[in-house]
């Protein structure tokens, strides 16, 4: 394992950390976490290098946090920090962030959290939990030792970033998304190089783009990594891009079988600051723009969209659209959008467009107007355009 820089602290990062969103579940129930394997898959991380574990009150409807406390359990604790989140999308009332960190405590059945983030700020949670008083209440949580550092994780536009990093001097990290595709998407390169300016630590999120440029890639991103001068699979080239840059503290992966966590376990053994060549670097940029040129809907399958008051998955109709586009085979996005699972009921056409998951939606994807394509395309023999 390779270690790195963390902010300001006297401290070392793994370069990669366990993203504890996407652990292995049983059927199709995110709640239903196969904790075994889990535990087994976290173990097996900590063993071989990896000492940040990032989790949150909302992921998997709560039993993530659980879970880690059980893989934490017979001296594994002591060999990592755990960061977790505070949901500011769902805060209503001052009395919600002691409720909330004290459940937290005892889920993860931890005297102190580490890092204590405050999850997926946009402007408007971001006002609001400034305007309940969450920087001063959790000032008083670090003195009373409950948690040790504050962050925040993101999903807004750049100025809103730097306005939060602005807002308050003992940020210790910011946990932006942000791949070889969304360079100019959210934070972006530019908030990567603002937090890191100012001393934060900079926590990579959704490093490949939640597992999008990991899949068996379209025949024109296919066609590029073939004329690659070295071979690495396009998950090595996705990590690598990450680590290659000095500002990113740490590259954190939701790993969802043992043999990712193996995998990005080597390959995080042979990343570092600096380390791709200018060939390197141009070949996935060539990557790059053959992905954009295929890709009509930025969904990134992180789910905030959901429950839709309505029932629509809208995560499984986006994802089924693209693919559909990607591969240019209605075929592939109708199989997945006929598939046993994939209810009536949860399908595009039952949007009533009430606009609920658009304050929702970190990508700020307009997404009724998709829907109603989604529905088009797969309802009719034609072709699905951008
Ligand atoms: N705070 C926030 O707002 C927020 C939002 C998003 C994420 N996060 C955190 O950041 C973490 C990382 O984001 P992410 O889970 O989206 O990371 P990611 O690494 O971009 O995507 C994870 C997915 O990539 C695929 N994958 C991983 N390793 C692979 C490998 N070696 N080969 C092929 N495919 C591989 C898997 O997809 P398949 O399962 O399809 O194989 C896995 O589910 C999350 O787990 C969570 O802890 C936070």
């Amino acid at each position: 394992m390779q270690y790195r820089k963390f902010g300001k602290l006297d401290w070392k990062v793994s370069a990669l950390g366990f993203g504890c969103m996407r652990l292995p579940v049983i059927g199709e129930d995110q709640s239903k976490i196969d904790e075994p394997l889990a535990i087994k898959m976290i173990r097996y991380a900590i063993d071989n290098g990896v000492n940040y574990l990032d989790s949150a009150y909302m992921y998997h409807n709560g039993n993530s946090e659980r879970v880690l406390s059980k893989a934490l359990k017979d001296g594994y604790r002591e060999k990592v920090k755990i960061a977790t989140k505070l949901p500011a999308m769902i805060i209503q009332k001052a009395e919600d962030f002691d409720r909330i960190l004290n459940d937290q405590i005892e889920k993860l059945n931890i005297g102190k959290i580490d890092f204590y983030l405050l999850h997926g700020l946009q402007k408007t949670s971001w006002t609001k939990v400034r305007d309940l008083g969450v920087l001063k209440w959790a000032e008083k949580q670090m003195a009373d030792g409950k948690i040790g550092r504050l962050g925040f994780s993101f999903h807004d536009k750049l100025p809103v970033f730097k306005e939060i990093i602005d807002s308050y001097d003992n940020w210790v990290l910011s946990q932006v998304q942000y791949n070889y595709m969304d360079i100019n998407n959210q934070a972006g390169r530019k908030g990567v190089e603002y937090a890191a300016s100012k001393g934060l630590a900079v926590v990579v999120m959704e490093p490949l783009r939640g597992g999008k440029l990991s899949k068996e890639p379209p025949p024109p991103v296919a066609k590029v990594w073939e004329t690659a001068h070295r071979k690495l699979t396009p998950a090595e080239w996705a990590f690598q891009w990450v680590w290659n840059q000095p500002e990113i503290s740490v590259a954190l992966s939701g790993m969802s079988l043992m043999e990712q966590v193996v995998q990005n376990i080597k390959t995080a053994g042979r990343s570092g600051p600096n380390t791709l060549s200018e060939q390197d670097l141009k070949l996935i940029e060539r990557a790059r723009k053959a992905y954009q040129g295929l890709t009509p809907i930025p969904c990134t399958d992180c789910k905030y969209c959901q429950p839709c008051p309505h029932g629509v998955d809208i995560p499984r109709c986006f994802q089924a659209y693209n693919d559909a586009t990607i591969y240019d085979d209605l075929t592939v996005g109708r199989r997945m959008y006929n598939a046993p699972f994939f209810k009536p009921e949860n399908h595009a056409d039952k949007c009533e467009e009430c606009g609920e998951c658009l304050e929702k939606c970190p990508q700020h994807i307009a997404i009724p107007d998709w829907l109603k394509k989604v529905d088009m395309a797969f309802k009719m023999d034609a072709p699905p355009r951008g």
